[in-house]
């Protein structure tokens, strides 16, 4: 069976208690598009009281420490968000693995942590446009997908629970109103789709693959049109439900 369509909200570093008002707007039409999965991961001061304001979407974290509890001042454990109802945590965004040198291997150690403490995880992984202009998108998304994606004991149970997506998001299409071209998407995607291959066998098929990079409502239509494109993280567009709902539209599928 195919899995619905999963589009995903990354506030980043934005939201105040008056932003809720949005997500309660976008849970209320979220029940709507019962064939589309939809969530979103405000920062960390919000996600409580963004979970008792929602009951149709998911809520998750940006981040998550990789060790459980102890002396790590400013972090936060995915058993930490476990425990305040999250559902899931973003790991390896871009923005992380820049601003907090965060390494292929320190990527896999969260995402371990974050499915062992129950949640599921978005994997982020994409190239630079100096990378891609190379020739080299393909290796440097390979290399980070074959060092970060999680191993070991346990994962292939989480893996065929469906509690692992990708995002493949190029660094240069955040935040700039500029979106990799569609045959590019579906080439990455094809790509990204067997390393999973190679990694999980059968349970490969439980792994959505989402686009991420300048989503917004007038270019979701045809991202989540392109084959291997299994929904869509947005930053943005994901910051009201004017701008948002549109993207969730265009991921429902009229039921034939
Ligand atoms: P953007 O961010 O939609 O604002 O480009 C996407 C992301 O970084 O997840």
């Amino acid at each position: 069976m195919t899995q619905r369509p999963y589009i995903v909200g990354n506030w980043k570093m934005n939201g105040s208690r008056t932003m809720l008002a949005e997500a309660r707007s976008i849970d209320r039409a979220a029940q709507r598009y019962p064939d589309v999965e939809i969530a979103l991961a405000p920062p960390f001061t919000l996600i409580d009281a963004l979970r008792e304001a929602v009951s149709a979407i998911g809520v998750g974290g940006q981040d998550c420490h990789a060790e459980v509890k102890g002396a790590h001042t400013g972090d936060v454990s995915a058993a930490m968000l476990a425990d305040i109802g999250a559902d899931f945590v973003i790991v390896g965004h871009s923005e992380r693995r820049r601003d907090h040198k965060e390494s292929n291997a320190a990527v896999r150690a969260k995402a371990k942590a974050a499915l062992a403490a129950g949640l599921g995880v978005i994997l982020c992984v994409g190239e630079t446009l100096a990378e891609r202009d190379a020739g080299k998108a393909e290796a440097v998304v390979g290399k980070q997908i074959d060092g970060s994606l999680p191993k070991g004991e346990g994962i292939v149970e989480a893996i065929a629970a469906a509690r692992l997506a990708i995002a493949y998001e190029p660094v240069w299409a955040i935040g700039t109103g500029r979106v990799a071209a569609i045959e590019d998407v579906i080439a990455m995607h094809a790509a990204v789709r067997a390393r999973l291959i190679a990694a999980f066998g059968d349970s490969h098929a439980k792994v959505r693959i989402l686009y991420g990079g300048s989503v917004n409502g007038e270019n979701a239509g045809a991202l989540l049109a392109a084959e291997g494109v299994e929904g869509a993280l947005v930053g943005g567009a994901s910051l009201t439900a004017d701008a948002f709902l549109p993207i969730i539209a265009a991921a429902s599928r009229p039921i034939d």
